[in-house]
């Protein structure tokens, strides 16, 4: 098959789309013909080195996938040759093939083009798992989401929305933040004009004045202003460090709100068990999916590029100028 290839670490030139040895099904396991890959920030690390695969899983980029399924292992009852699906990889993904766990695997419904369908289970995985296994997201709640315009923020946004919370966010443009309201934000903050703390503040989340839940992706840079911005038992989930790793906290002003950070990963969590890749999945099935089927949650897609223009699909994505996702398409390489 043919893969993107990594020809040392650094800038977005050093991937090729070059030969790779097929992926094998082994017991438990399908295997997709990728149809497209989905671009996640975390692809800009690991193509940089500070992002390495975990073991076990492929040394190729790529979280997520959508395509057919080719093949399928010993023990695998759910799945079928011919299967619409999308998956959530631990890597992988940028190559027309990918061997996967099936109990990563989810339908694609009808409808749904499979360009689209590569963009969701990342942002779903990691929306969900945070928002509501961790988080509690509940009807009538303050959900601040840093980086409305993102990949992970424009799903966020409807699925907190589609659950009965109000939602803030943060973005860098007007523009943005407008496509943010369409899509259902009802608090609107520049961050690079206006200070988020005393715009949460003024607002008054379910356990009182600020935010019951804050998901968030610059770490060190809003530790503090996050925690001033908690409602009483807020809840912080801190699944990015885009604004550094290490910061000075202020347990004081967290106890005295009864406060909780969270801080959380999808890529490394077990396949099965507790907490792991399967849970997340099987959540999804049951909450989200029926959401995508009938419309009410859609992928936001800012441009879908050929596998082979893969350096170009991480320029955009360090651009800032993407809102939603990017996709690689491999069907057409
Ligand atoms: N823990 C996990 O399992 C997990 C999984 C997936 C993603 N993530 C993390 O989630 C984040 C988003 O990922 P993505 O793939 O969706 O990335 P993306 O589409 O490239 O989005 C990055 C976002 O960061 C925003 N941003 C930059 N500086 C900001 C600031 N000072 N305040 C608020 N927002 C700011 C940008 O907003 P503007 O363009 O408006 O400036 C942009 O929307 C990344 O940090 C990624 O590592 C974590």
């Amino acid at each position: 098959m043919r893969a993107i290839e990594l020809n040392g670490f650094g800038g977005p030139e050093v991937m090729e789309w070059g030969e790779a040895a097929d992926p094998v099904p082994g017991h438990g396991e399908v295997l997709i013909e990728v149809a497209a890959a989905g671009v996640n920030r975390a692809d800009l690390l690991q193509r940089r080195g500070f992002y390495p695969p975990p073991p076990g899983a492929s040394a190729v980029m790529g979280l997520e996938c959508s395509g057919v399924i080719a093949e399928v292992g010993d023990g695998v009852r759910d799945w079928h040759v011919g299967d619409r699906v999308c998956a959530l990889l631990s890597g992988g993904g940028y190559a027309e093939k990918v061997v996967v766990a099936a109990t990563q695997v989810l339908p694609v419904p009808d409808g749904l083009d499979l360009g689209a369908a590569a963009a969701l289970p990342e942002a779903a995985a990691t929306v969900w798992s945070n928002l509501a296994m961790t988080a509690g997201l509940d009807a009538g709640q303050l959900v601040l989401i840093h980086g409305g315009g993102s990949g992970i923020g424009t799903h966020a946004i409807q699925v907190a929305v589609s659950q009965g919370a109000r939602v803030a966010v943060t973005a860098g443009s007007a523009e943005k933040l407008k496509r943010c309201r369409e899509l259902g934000a009802s608090v609107l903050i520049n961050y690079r004009e206006d200070d988020f703390v005393a715009a949460i503040r003024a607002e008054n989340g379910a356990g009182g004045p600020g935010a019951d839940i804050i998901l968030d992706i610059m770490g060190a840079a809003y530790l503090s202003r996050n925690v001033e911005a908690l409602a009483p038992h807020g809840r912080l989930v801190v699944i990015g460090m885009q604004g550094g790793a290490t910061a000075e906290l202020n347990l004081g002003a967290l106890l005295s709100k009864w406060g909780t950070i969270h801080a959380n990963n999808v890529r490394n969590r077990p396949t099965t068990g507790p907490n792991s890749k399967a849970a997340i999945i099987a959540e999804l099935n049951r909450h989200i999916w029926p959401l995508i089927a009938d419309g009410t949650i859609a992928p936001v897609i800012h441009a879908e590029l050929p596998i082979t223009e893969a350096p170009e699909a991480h320029r955009l994505l360090d651009s800032s100028e993407t809102f939603g996702k990017v996709v690689l398409n491999v069907r057409d390489a």
